[in-house]
């Protein structure tokens, strides 16, 4: 299969470069930048190169740089950001510092149209800039193709060693014509083939499995989500029986989950164990309010559970249902920032005795529904929302109890119901409530109440690394507000959120 890869020097954005050659067609792997030339030239089928974005600065000595003769691959070679400075700099260009960042939207003005990479882009395009430093001169042979009021050189062109350089992200959408620029650098300039589906992607998942774990025994915790379910199924498929699938049920889990993951597994081949650990977790999380303290409690938790039950049963891998972009934000990629220990990756203790397998970890949600489409799970399971592994406790801010469960599990219910009331609940990434720790006064039957509000977040994102506030009907809004201040006596007030990611994240812990 003909390749992209995208070398990672850890920009917040720059996973979202594989996603969007995969969305092509064309199969993208993300490579630390310690990746040498020849292990490339060894893909076999290697046809570009993309240098990505990253906070470093190219003067910094730990700035992260590829080997030189990277350089010196017959493939052609696109620098985006700071893949642009590494570029200017590493073929005898200049970067300074600029006085001021560059942030958000910026206009560009196209001045040389003969590049195959700016082909289809008119004369003034709409960019999404991120950076400070900036090329100040460019090497020999390189000419400028485009220029911003703050970067003078904003891309940049050697056509006869096809290198190329943006100081803009043509992978965010706020670039109007970024999905174009990246399709005229993968298929006109590396003429990449569109032979990437990962719908037919199973049956490669399922021997990898096979080879991966062997005639060993694994088990694999369930969420209900579809990530989990397919990681399941595969892994199921592969070492049939030897695979024991466990649905913990933290006390943490959305309304009626345990009835739905029992139906799901009722009549599959696989064993499902069910087991109740309400009070273990909730008893850990008493008093708890730190959201990394929560979630590292919650991690280890599920790990003493997992360890204990394998033990049992003499396996000694754990699968986890583990994607990709829960890989990149709990800082598991090399340079990018840890954002939030997610219990299934940076969450888990440093020991674990467990073998771990996370078949769908290089996998984009997208693409992992498709998987899961392909292997016959039920639509509710291949779209329903996703749900964080340490649960409704991140939608709590402040102490986990019982009781405040109770209200945030209900009241995210009414919102899914209301969302799919109104045919919007496939349209949005998720929608749910979370219980705020400060109250506030309200009247209710003619008393003054004084209780905590709820907070609806309702998101629509593509792969979960940005997201906008879903612009939702103020009449369904309060279809939800008017059910969760009648039904739950503990609510008196319920507020919407209306940021985006950036700045905010989805969840609130
Ligand atoms: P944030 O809040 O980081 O969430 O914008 C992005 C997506 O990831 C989900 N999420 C998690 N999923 N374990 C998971 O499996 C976790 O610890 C976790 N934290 C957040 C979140 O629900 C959203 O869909």
């Amino acid at each position: 299969m003909d390749t992209i890869v995208v070398m990672d020097f850890g920009g917040q954005y720059s996973h979202l470069i594989g996603r969007r050659i995969r969305d092509m067609g064309v199969y993208a792997e993300v490579v630390s930048p310690g990746t040498t030339k020849r292990s490339l030239e060894e893909m076999g089928n290697l046809k570009g190169v993309i240098l990505s974005g990253g906070a470093a600065s190219v003067y910094a000595e730990d700035s992260p740089k590829p080997e030189r003769d990277i350089l010196d691959l017959e493939v052609p070679i696109l620098g985006i950001c700071y893949g642009h400075q590494l570029l200017a700099h590493m073929t005898g260009g200049d970067v300074e510092s600029g006085d001021y960042g560059e942030y958000g939207t910026s206009v560009l003005g196209l001045s040389n149209r003969n590049s195959k990479l700016l082909r289809g882009l008119d004369d003034q395009e709409e960019v999404w800039m991120n950076h400070k430093d900036r090329v100040a001169a460019m090497p020999v042979r390189y000419s400028t193709l485009a220029s911003t009021d703050s970067s003078p050189i904003a891309a940049f062109v050697d056509d006869s060693s096809r290198r190329y350089g943006v100081q803009f992200h043509p992978e965010v959408t706020h670039t109007s014509k970024g999905g174009k620029l990246l399709e005229n650098f993968a298929l006109s300039i590396c003429n990449a083939e569109r032979d990437w589906d990962p719908s037919g992607l199973a049956p490669e998942l399922v021997d990898r499995a096979e080879d991966y774990i062997g005639n060993r025994k694994a088990i694999i915790g369930l969420s209900g989500g579809v990530d989990s379910t397919t990681a399941a199924r595969l892994v199921g498929k592969a070492i049939g029986d030897d695979l024991t699938a466990i649905y913990v049920d933290t006390g943490l889990m959305r309304q009626g989950e345990t009835e739905s993951i029992k139906n799901t597994f009722t009549g599959s081949d696989l064993e499902l164990i069910v087991l109740n650990r309400k009070e273990e977790f909730l008893g850990k999380l008493e008093g708890v309010e730190d959201p990394e303290k929560k979630r590292k409690i919650i991690g280890n938790t599920f790990i003493d559970v997992f360890t204990e039950k394998a033990k049992s049963i003499g396996a000694e891998v754990l699968v986890q249902g583990t994607i990709y972009s829960d890989v990149i934000e709990s800082g598991s990629t090399t340079h990018s920032d840890t954002i939030k220990s997610h219990h299934n990756v940076g969450g888990l203790p440093e020991k674990v005795n467990l073998d771990i397998y996370e078949p769908l970890k290089d996998l984009y949600k997208d693409e992992v529904r498709q998987i899961a489409d392909s292997l016959g799970l039920p639509e509710e399971i291949i779209n329903r929302h996703v749900f964080p592994g340490p649960g409704l406790a991140i939608r709590i801010v402040g102490e986990v109890t019982p009781a405040r469960v109770e209200v945030v599990r209900r009241a995210s219910y009414i919102v899914e119901e209301e969302l799919k009331s109104a045919g919007l609940y496939e349209d949005v990434w998720m929608g749910f409530a979370v219980l705020l720790s400060v109250k506030s006064v309200g009247i209710q039957g003619d008393l003054r109440s004084y209780k905590y509000p709820v907070a609806l977040r309702i998101v629509e994102s593509e792969d979960a690394m940005t997201a906008n506030f879903a612009q939702i009907p103020f009449k369904i809004l309060e279809k939800m507000s008017t059910r969760i201040t009648n039904e739950l006596d503990q609510v008196n007030r319920v507020v919407y959120d209306i940021s985006n990611k950036p700045p905010a994240t989805m969840e609130w812990e």
